[in-house]
C-alpha cells in the first residue's frame, strides 16, 4: 500500500491535508492548508511537489479560493475562480499539470456560468471537478503502472531520478507505479535511486516511499549513475516528467538528461512514465518549455549547512530536457508510446481525448 500525499478533508467548507514533504524523511507530518495563499506557498516551497500532485493541489486550491461564496451570484463565483486560477498559476512555471488542472477548473466554471447556473450550482460543479481531477489521477497512475509493469522482467534492477512516486501524484506514482505493480505481481524488482541534488528528492522521498512499500532500494549520489551502469547493475531507467512537448522531448528534474545520455552510452533503455495531462501539445519541441530557476541557497546551503564559499556565483535550473531520440518509450495511461515522435505523441493524445483528430 502506498502513501497518500494529499486529500480533501471536512466536506464543504473543507480544507486540504497534505504531507509536508520538506520535512521527510526525518518527520512525517501532515499539515492543513486552508487558504489560496497557503496553497500557493505549499506548492512553491515544495511541501507538495511532483507534476500530477501539483495539479491535484491546484484543483483543490481553487475550492479554497471560492468556497466562502455560498449564496453569491454566478458572476461573483466566476470572477473569483478566474482570479484564484491566475494566482495559483504563478506558483511554479514548469510542470504543465498545474496549468492543465487550473484550465479544467476555470473552463468548468465558465461553461456552467454560460449555461445560466447560479453561484451555488457553479460551486457544486467546481467541487465535482476537483474531486474528478484527483480520482482521475489515481486511476491514471494505476493504468500507467499496469502498462509499465509489462516492460519489467523478473529480476530487473531499475534506476530512477528524483521522485515520481506516490508522493508526487494523487495515486501510486508515475515512474514508480510500474515498479509497484511489478512488485505486487511477484516479480523481483529492485531500484537504484539517484539522490537528486540539490533538494534530494531521490534520497529523502523515493528511498523513503520505496522502503515503506517493501521494494528493495539502493541509494546512490547522482555522480555514481555512470559507474553503476558501467558495472552492469542497471537493466532499465524509468523517470517521471513535468512537461512533454508534442515531439516527445521530455522535461524532468535537473540531472535527468545526464542519466539519459549515460543510458544511451551503455545501451540501457530509458523510459519515461507520465499521464497525458503532462503533455503540452502547444509546444512543438522541448526547447520551448519554461525552466524554473531556484534560489542559490538551495545549492550553497541546502538543509542548513553551508557547502560553498559566501558570494560564489550559482546557476540552478530545476529541470532539464531530454531529447525524444534518447527515449525508448513513454508509458501513459493509454499505453506505451514507443520511440516517441510527433506523430506517435499526437496519436496517443487523440486516443486519450486530448486532441480532436488522430495524427
Ligand atoms: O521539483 P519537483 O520535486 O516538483 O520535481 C519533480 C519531478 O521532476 C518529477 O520527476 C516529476 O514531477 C514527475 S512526478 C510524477
Amino acid at each position: 500500500m502506498h502513501v497518500e500525499t494529499l486529500e480533501w478533508a471536512g466536506g464543504r467548507p473543507g480544507h486540504v491535508r497534505m504531507i509536508e514533504q520538506t520535512l521527510l524523511p526525518g518527520r512525517h507530518e501532515v499539515i492543513d492548508v486552508a487558504t489560496v495563499e497557503e496553497m500557493f506557498a505549499a506548492i512553491r516551497r515544495l511541501a507538495v511537489r511532483g507534476a500530477p500532485a501539483i495539479g491535484v493541489a491546484a484543483g483543490y486550491g481553487v475550492l479554497l479560493g471560492t468556497q466562502d461564496l455560498a449564496g453569491a451570484s454566478g458572476d461573483e463565483v466566476l470572477a473569483r475562480t478566474r482570479a484564484t486560477c491566475e494566482r495559483l498559476a504563478e506558483s511554479r512555471p514548469t510542470a504543465v499539470n498545474l496549468f492543465w488542472a487550473l484550465n479544467r477548473m476555470r473552463t468548468r466554471a465558465e461553461s456552467e456560468h454560460a449555461a445560466g447556473r447560479d453561484g451555488d450550482a457553479i460551486l457544486d460543479a467546481l467541487f465535482a471537478e476537483a474531486a474528478d481531477i484527483h480520482a482521475g489521477d489515481r486511476d491514471t497512475c494505476r493504468r500507467i503502472g499496469e502498462h509499465g509493469a509489462a516492460l519489467i522482467q523478473d529480476g530487473w534492477t531499475m534506476l530512477t531520478h528524483c521522485n515520481a512516486g506516490a508522493l508526487a501524484t494523487g495515486g501510486m506514482g508515475t515512474a514508480l507505479a510500474p515498479i509497484y505493480v511489478a512488485h505486487e505481481q511477484g516479480k523481483r524488482v529492485s531500484v537504484y535511486a539517484d539522490e537528486t541534488r540539490p533538494l534530494l528528492q531521490g534520497a529523502r522521498l523515493t528511498a523513503w516511499e520505496l522502503m515503506q512499500a517493501g521494494v528493495p532500494v539502493t541509494l546512490i549520489t547522482d555522480n555514481m549513475a555512470g559507474r553503476v551502469m558501467f558495472e552492469g547493475r542497471i537493466d532499465a531507467v524509468i523517470v517521471g516528467s513535468d512537461r512533454i512537448a508534442r515531439n516527445g522531448d521530455v522535461c524532468n528534474k535537473i540531472g535527468t538528461y545526464s542519466v539519459a545520455v549515460l543510458a544511451a552510452r551503455h545501451g540501457i533503455p530509458f523510459y519515461v512514465a507520465a499521464p497525458l495531462s503532462t503533455f503540452d501539445p502547444d509546444l512543438a519541441h522541448g526547447g520551448l518549455i519554461p525552466i524554473e530557476e531556484r534560489a542559490p541557497e538551495e545549492v550553497t546551503e541546502g538543509f542548513g549547512s553551508r557547502t560553498a564559499p559566501e558570494g560564489v556565483a550559482v546557476y540552478s535550473p530545476a529541470f532539464d530536457v531530454t531529447p525524444a531520440e534518447l527515449v525508448a518509450g513513454i508509458v501513459t495511461e493509454v499505453g506505451l508510446i514507443e520511440r516517441p515522435d510527433t506523430a506517435r505523441v499526437e496519436h496517443a493524445l487523440a486516443l486519450g481525448g486530448r486532441l480532436q483528430t488522430a495524427g
